[in-house]
């Protein structure tokens, strides 16, 4: 996807980069991120959600990976910011990113994550319990200032994903339920609390969805939930998120619907859903993560170990792992690699890709056809940008790797890599 070409040479470039440039210069492993692409999604999703005609926001879910310079990318092309932690609100604010733009998000904000956001002016408070409720207004209150809020609502729908990244269904941690009458509750005590705005209602029912069926479920039931609390307290939803979750394309298996088609669907089914229930047509707020940043996002990989088992399986050992890649073992995600110096060679057999981390679940890829693959060869994944950085431990006491962003023949360093001194600062 991208910028992504292969040289005349054989030599997969990203950004006019070439892999082996990149790992020369920056060492392996090594995140890459294709700049150009980033930005092309924010701006489809403008594009998109310009052309529903509906007032939107559209807020970049900073799990998926943040550091500054993408939280000032974010800005530059117009993004509010999601963030779910008093450590993502840290790296926004010292980024210089808008506080009014940022939402903060969780099931369990602490009392130190509230008065953070509180004291540097966060724009937008997602309610997701009945114990925040009032824990929020104090603290608004303390702080002399109104928080503006949405209320988390779990709409009992199903989303098509991987059980362990659903959200919507009852049986959720996130967010109070519309069947069992918790919503209506923490809108009324929402409604009662002085120093809280209540702007709308909020609703994400999973991620990496391929389809708006279940988005269209969830809405239907939020809109006819909204028209009951309209007609019982006079309240009004200026607001309606309905999340992110946008799926993308990891291998061939994966074929999203197209983020336009989706967004003219959610938009269309507003429209109609508001009017059927004679309701105002609200915002249309959107939080998406992995679909911004997912498929710019190259993972390369300098090749250790080659080692064949007759008849079994042949592994192919790469210099990071399930320190840096840890979505193939904790939900069987699967991805395409390639020899990133080699890309014009036929593959001559099947590889799986280990990492060097000592436990036999350090899977990158499951039986992969490739050159025969070298000591020395580069290895790329591809859609590494979403839950990869962001979901990296320091198991076996691996280093963080360097994340460069490439444009335009031009590579910089975003973040360096961790250095064995970072592996003990603040040790006794
Ligand atoms: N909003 C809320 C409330 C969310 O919980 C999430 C993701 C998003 C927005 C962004 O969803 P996205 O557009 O990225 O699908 N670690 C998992 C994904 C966890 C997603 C958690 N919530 C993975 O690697 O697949």
């Amino acid at each position: 996807p991208g910028t992504a070409r292969v040289t005349p040479s054989g030599e997969l470039a990203i950004g006019g980069v070439t892999a082996a440039a990149l790992a020369e210069r920056f060492g392996t492993p090594l995140f890459v991120y294709d700049e150009a692409l980033i930005r092309e999604q924010c701006r489809r999703f403008h594009r998109a959600l310009q052309a529903t005609g509906l007032d939107y926001q559209v807020s970049y879910a900073s799990k998926a990976f943040l550091c500054r310079a993408l939280a000032r990318l974010m800005a530059e092309e117009g993004m509010g910011l999601d963030v779910v932690s008093g450590g993502e609100l840290y790296t926004a604010l010292s980024a210089g990113f808008n506080p009014a733009h940022i939402h903060l998000h969780g099931n369990n904000k602490l009392d130190t994550e509230l008065r953070q956001a509180l004291d540097a002016g966060v724009g937008c408070y997602v309610v997701d319990s009945l114990d925040e409720i009032a824990r929020l207004n104090t603290l608004a209150g303390e702080a002399g200032t109104q928080a503006r809020c949405l209320l988390r609502v779990t709409p009992g729908v199903e989303a098509h994903t991987h059980s362990f990244i659903q959200t919507g269904a009852e049986d959720s941690k996130f967010g109070l339920n519309l069947g069992n009458g918790q919503a209506a509750q923490g809108l009324r005590a929402m409604l009662d609390a002085p120093h809280l705005d209540v702007l709308g209602i909020h609703f994400h029912i999973g991620s990496q969805i391929f389809s708006t069926e279940g988005t269209l479920a969830a809405l239907a039931r939020v809109l006819e939930w909204l028209a009951q609390q309209r007609a019982d307290y006079g309240f009004t939803a200026q607001v309606l998120n309905v999340g992110g979750g946008f799926g993308i394309r990891y291998t061939d298996a994966d074929q999203p619907q197209p983020l336009e088609d989706a967004l003219a669907e959610i938009a269309a089914a507003l429209r109609a859903g508001t009017a059927e229930h004679d309701l105002p047509l609200p915002q249309l707020w959107l939080e998406p993560g992995r679909s911004v940043v997912g498929e710019a996002g190259w993972t390369l990989y300098r090749v250790g170990t080659v080692k064949a088992i007759a008849g079994v399986r042949n592994y192919v050992s790469v210099d990071g792992g399930m320190s840096d890649h840890i979505r193939t073992a904790l939900y069987g995600a699967e991805y395409e690699v390639a020899l990133a110096n080699r890309m014009d060679e036929a593959a001559a057999d099947s590889y799986t890709v280990v990492g060097k981390l000592c436990e036999s679940g350090d899977v990158v890829a499951r039986d992969k056809p490739l050159p025969h693959p070298q000591p020395g060869d580069l290895l790329a994944v591809s859609c590494t940008g979403a839950y990869h950085y962001a979901m990296s431990s320091r198991y076996n006491a691996m280093l963080r790797p360097a994340v460069v962003f490439v444009q335009d023949g031009q590579a910089r360093e975003v973040v360096r890599r961790e250095t064995l001194e970072d592996l003990v600062r603040g040790q006794e």
